[in-house]
């Protein structure tokens, strides 16, 4: 259980190389407890083992490594299966995605397919099974990474966002439907964060660093919030795009 100041016993990260996703359990740990965490990555990532090295000089007791690869649909249950075989996960970090080359994903027909069953796909189906299994030990948090990319989507990134828009929903509504079986969803909805998926990118008004995202994101777990926005002026920012008609949005250059 994610106790009142944030200590857990075992953490699942999904995508467990992530930076965010790592900061987010680094935060955690920094709670104390010494937990399990469980990471669930490609286990051929070339950060694999960096993982498995922040998350020991973290402070967690134990580092499980479960082989995951998001777009292999029918391993997933046997990854959530032996994920949870090391007991009841507290607190599940979904946290895998990419970005991409936003003007070849959309005029790509593979490459487009690939960026939404990763992004959108995968993660209803870890979903679904992480659902499953908290509701079956009768509580557990989720933490699902979303983004703003998501709230509205846009001309310059409609592929990623477009599915970060349904998995948004998605682990809104999952939270609502496992309400009352002692399970918690928050979806979390940074802008950009430096980190590796966008490095080389010029930097975006309101940008944040993933430590910030972990703190937010475990603040907003630990008060039950469905949703948090990292950055405060992203909620009235979101607000007011979603009323720009959209031959003014064609004339705004993001
Ligand atoms: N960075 C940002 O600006 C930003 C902003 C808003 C939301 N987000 C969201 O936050 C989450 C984490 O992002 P991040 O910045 O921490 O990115 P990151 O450091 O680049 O991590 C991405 C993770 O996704 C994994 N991954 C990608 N494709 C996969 C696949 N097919 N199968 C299994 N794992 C796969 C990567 O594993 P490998 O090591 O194997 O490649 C890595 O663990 C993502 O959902 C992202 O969309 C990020």
């Amino acid at each position: 259980m994610l106790n009142a100041v944030g200590q857990a016993q075992h953490i699942l990260l999904i995508g467990g190389t992530s930076e965010i996703g790592l900061a987010t359990v680094g935060e955690i740990i920094s709670r104390g407890g010494a937990p399990t965490v469980t990471l669930a990555l490609r286990k051929d990532s070339p950060r694999s083992e960096a993982a498995v090295e922040e998350v020991t000089r973290a402070g967690a007791g134990e580092v499980r490594v479960v082989d995951f690869q998001a777009t292999d649909f029918a391993s997933h249950p046997e990854v959530i299966r032996e994920a949870f075989a090391a007991g009841d996960v507290d607190v599940a970090v979904v946290a895998f995605g990419t970005l991409g080359d936003q003007e070849a994903l959309w005029q790509d027909q593979a490459l487009a397919v690939e960026s939404a069953q990763t992004n959108y796909t995968a993660y209803v189906s870890v979903g679904v099974l992480l659902g499953q299994a908290m509701k079956a030990q009768g509580h557990g948090t989720i933490i699902a990474l979303s983004s703003v990319a998501g709230q509205k989507v846009r001309r310059s990134n409609f592929v990623y966002g477009s599915a970060k828009a349904g998995m948004d929903g998605f682990y809104l509504q999952l939270g609502e439907a496992l309400r009352g079986d002692g399970v918690k969803v928050t979806v979390v909805r940074p802008g950009q964060v430096r980190t590796k998926m966008t490095a080389g990118l010029d930097e975006a008004p309101l940008t944040v660093n993933k430590e910030d995202v972990a703190e937010a994101a475990v603040e907003a777990a630990l008060k039950g919030e469905r949703s948090v926005f990292v950055h405060k002026l992203f909620g009235p920012v979101s607000f007011v795009l979603q009323h720009i008609p959209a031959p003014i949005m064609r004339r705004l250059s993001f």
